[in-house]
């Protein structure tokens, strides 16, 4: 008997037979939008780094949520560029700085179609760029830094978030958002936190999205690329704090950190699809070097794979209508 007895060829052979071995799949609901809301403009501004992105006005991004919610995307995340900044970054906990009013305002507008969720770190509101406020010798104060992101985490949860992403990467910092929230009744207000956030430059187009004034880098606080144990041990110590969901990110250079996240917890595991990665896709495709199409969906299908239970992603919109289409 020279002929193979196995064939696994025999389960590719046709797209109804493909459909109906598939393994992983992907829904609108899984997808998450995240959306830039800038103070001051009365046109969108193109974000030179990532085509097809903007920052919105306050009227633009009610709109742009409403569609999101209409392509059955599971949630947005909102980020906010104020137009004045400081050393503590007040802009963050004030009713009406832009990140709570854009909240607001979007809640109003979508109500329980989606998630309303809200970036909570200071860096989009710190004169320096940084995640947190600086001690005397120009570090940044950990300590220190929770108590802003205590306020900052009341503010959003008042404007009506539904989501904290905690962004920050501050040591203790889903405790003290936690007992904060919960010390004036916001106890249904989930907290995802951003566990696994490692430093480096897939950030990049990001910075110029939220105009960042950083100088130099985030290292002493987010993680070494080189460290995948790091990375579960922050997971496990945030589900640990009472994190309902916890995230790894970049996602497509962390996938090993994402699968051993995804054993190492039993809560919800998500993943971002940073700027840098959405980038390089739209960069390759607007040559002509890639399909855009497939890398897209290969790239969110392998995050999923992976063991992302929901994606991130500035394609949410876009995929989600795929995704529509192919049901
Ligand atoms: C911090 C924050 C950043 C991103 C999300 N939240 C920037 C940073 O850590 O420098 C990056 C997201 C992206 O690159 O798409 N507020």
């Amino acid at each position: 008997m020279s002929f193979p007895q196995h064939r696994p060829r025999r389960l590719r052979q046709s797209p109804a037979v493909r459909r109906l071995v598939r393994e992983t799949h992907l829904v609108p609901s899984q997808l998450v939008l995240p959306m830039f809301v800038r103070e001051g403009i009365d046109e969108p501004v193109a974000i030179a780094s990532m085509p097809g992105v903007v920052q919105h006005t306050l009227d633009t991004l009610r709109r742009a949520a409403a569609e999101a919610a209409e392509a059955g995307v599971g949630g947005v995340m909102l980020f906010g560029v104020p137009a004045v900044r400081d050393a503590t970054g007040s802009g963050a906990d004030d009713p009406r700085g832009i990140l709570n009013v854009a909240t607001e305002a979007v809640v109003a507008e979508v109500g329980d179609a989606l998630v309303v969720q809200t970036d909570l770190c200071l860096d989009e509101f710190t004169d320096h760029g940084h995640c947190g406020v600086l001690a005397g010798d120009g570090s940044v104060d950990n300590d220190a830094t929770l108590e802003r992101y205590a306020a900052m985490g009341l503010a959003q949860a008042r404007a009506g978030s539904a989501l904290l992403g905690l962004s920050g990467m501050m040591d203790g910092q889903v405790a003290a958002v936690r007992a904060a929230l919960d010390a004036e009744g916001f106890t249904d207000t989930l907290i995802m936190a951003y566990s696994a956030k490692y430093a480096g430059a897939f950030y990049g187009p990001f910075r110029e999205a939220v105009d960042s004034q950083l100088k130099g880098d985030r290292r002493t606080y987010q993680l070494d690329p080189a460290n995948a144990r790091e990375g579960v041990k922050e997971a496990v110590m945030d589900a640990d704090e009472g994190a309902d969901i916890v995230m790894v990110k970049p996602a497509q250079p962390y996938l090993d950190v994402l699968a051993d996240v995804r054993a190492a917890v039993d809560i919800p595991v998500w993943a971002y699809q940073v700027s840098g990665e959405y980038s390089m896709i739209e960069a390759a495709a607007a040559h002509g070097w890639i399909d855009r199409r497939t890398a897209i969906q290969d790239s969110l299908l392998g995050i999923r794979r992976a063991g992302a239970d929901a994606i991130l992603t500035y394609w949410a919109a876009e995929a989600a209508g795929w995704l529509r289409e192919q049901l």
